[in-house]
């Protein structure tokens, strides 16, 4: 393929990325926009294997690497659990951030590489490479930990290391130094040296960062981790001098930065503050009894009793979270609705914007349910509703639904903006034990008088509610 056709072929693929991003905005257009992004790659893959940078004898490396690649990300694809996704893509980020460093480094010690450059040129080229090791670095070694944190394999407490912000001042120091050092290098082996300090000190920067981030802020970390992926690749691009390279990785950087910056003001929080670390504690640990506890009994509440609520009731808002996707309930969740619209109850969603473990992760469980989207509705949308409502059930959520967030201004999670179950008539909260959820954080809403609890596995909880109110 000439070089113009491959650049036809970019253009084409940018199209189609950029479509796909359009699509991917509503759960509605997001199978389409999936198909865009699916075809915009493999034009892509194409156009840059079929074009007059591929030799021949480069040909069967690329195909076995594809093959190896393809066979891994297929695996992984199809074994991954839904709960899993959010390890899965810190995961890839990784790759990204690593595939940059390797770029980076067989592109300095590349003698082609940076032949017939004049001294401009060339000292551009040097500072990409220099970039492009930082950056993915920063990402590899950060994504990593941040798959750690996310499979449980490292704990979600904040690690706070005494004077952590001197230190990383302390590091970028370093890294700007050696910068000036690197291309200033006479020789290729002083390049390296510099390099190699600079990739070590990015590598344990990234290590830093994330451990020092607290479990509730992890969603944050994981869009912005998303959007250094994407510089990441951008950076490759200008190192190869690959403009589709550039492009994507421009959408996937400004897309993931766009998107760390809309879920930090889903949680009320400054981004900046985000990234200097230190909020949020472990997750999952049982809630302490005893003096923090906010004074009232815990009513529970049977799955005969619930039908006979939701018999009666004209509005009723379900308040999904993380434990409907443990525990697969979303089609219980979605039989439970129809069965209440069928009696004519006015049923809608309401959904957190980091509900769950991922952005959206809601919205794919419940449209895989097939539940209609038009009931499912954003935070900001329904919030008003909930006095107006009989019934609001939470399905295994639990910060989303946090009123300490609203009442209690020295929690954790205070100003983070929160589902407001508690004014509805009756909340029923549906879990299996007492624990707290991500952020390790006590909820008073499990006190609150008109809340009921509903203990047990969400999906077979529902199903008992099912059945009951079939008869
Ligand atoms: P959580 O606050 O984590 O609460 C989930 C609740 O589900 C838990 O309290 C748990 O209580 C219950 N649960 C677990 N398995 C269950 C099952 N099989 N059946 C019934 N209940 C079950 O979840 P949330 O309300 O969705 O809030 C999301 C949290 O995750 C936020 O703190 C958010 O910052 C964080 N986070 C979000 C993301 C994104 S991007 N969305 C990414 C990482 C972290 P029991 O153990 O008592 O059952």
């Amino acid at each position: 393929m000439s070089s113009s056709l491959v650049s036809v072929a970019y253009i084409g693929a940018i199209i189609l990325f950029i479509l796909s991003l359009g699509g991917l905005s509503n759960p509605e257009s997001s199978r389409r926009g999936n198909l865009y992004g699916i075809v915009g790659m493999l034009l892509a893959v194409l156009a840059t294997v079929s074009g007059p940078r591929v030799t021949l004898d480069g040909l069967p490396w690329i195909i076995a690497a594809l093959l190896v690649g393809g066979s891994v990300g297929l695996y992984a694809a199809r074994k991954v659990q839904m709960t899993q996704m959010p390890e899965l893509v810190a995961l890839m980020h990784s790759l990204v951030g690593l595939a940059a460093c390797l770029v980076g480094f067989a592109n300095y010690i590349d003698p082609m590489a940076a032949l017939n450059l004049s001294s401009a040129e060339k000292a551009i080229h040097e500072i990409e490479v220099y970039l492009g090791i930082l950056i993915g670095a920063v990402t590899f070694s950060g994504s990593l930990i941040a798959f750690g944190k996310l499979s449980g394999k490292i704990g979600g407490k904040p690690l706070l290391l005494p004077g952590r912000h001197f230190m990383n001042l302390v590091g970028l120091l370093v890294v700007i130094v050696f910068g000036y050092v690197f291309l200033h290098a006479e020789t290729i082996d002083a390049g390296m040296i510099a390099l190699a300090v600079m990739t070590v000190i990015a590598l344990l920067f990234g290590v830093h960062m994330v451990m020092a981030i607290g479990g509730a802020d992890m969603p944050v970390v994981v869009s912005m981790l998303n959007s250094y992926s994407g510089w990441a690749a951008a950076a490759t691009g200008f190192m190869l001098n690959n403009d589709l390279l550039i492009v994507t990785g421009a959408l996937v950087g400004s897309s993931g930065a766009i998107l760390s910056y809309i879920m930090c003001r889903a949680m009320n929080r400054n981004f900046i503050s985000v990234i200097a670390g230190g909020f949020g504690t472990g997750g999952g640990t049982p809630a302490k009894k005893g003096e923090a506890q906010p004074a009232g009994e815990v009513v529970s509440i049977s799955a005969a009793d619930t039908a006979e609520l939701l018999r009666e009731a004209k509005n009723v808002i379900i308040v999904p979270g993380y434990g409907m996707a443990v525990a697969q309930a979303q089609h219980a969740v979605n039989e439970l609705t129809q069965l209440l619209r069928e009696k004519g109850v006015n049923v809608r969603f309401g959904i957190h914007p980091v509900a769950g473990r991922m952005p959206g992760h809601m919205n794919v469980l419940l449209a895989e349910a097939k539940v209609p989207y038009d009931i499912v509705m954003e935070m900001d949308e329904i919030n008003a509703d909930f006095p107006d409502t009989d019934v609001a059930i939470v399905i295994g959520a639990n910060d989303i639904v946090n009123p300490a967030a609203q009442e209690e201004p020295g929690s954790p999670i205070a100003g983070m903006p929160v589902l407001e179950v508690w004014k509805a008539r009756t909340s029923i909260m549906m879990k299996r034990s007492m624990a707290t959820g991500y952020a390790g954080v006590d909820n008073p809403l499990f006190y609150k008088e008109n809340n009921r609890m509903l203990f047990g596995d969400a999906k077979k909880v529902i199903e008992e509610v099912v059945k009951a109110l079939q008869h």
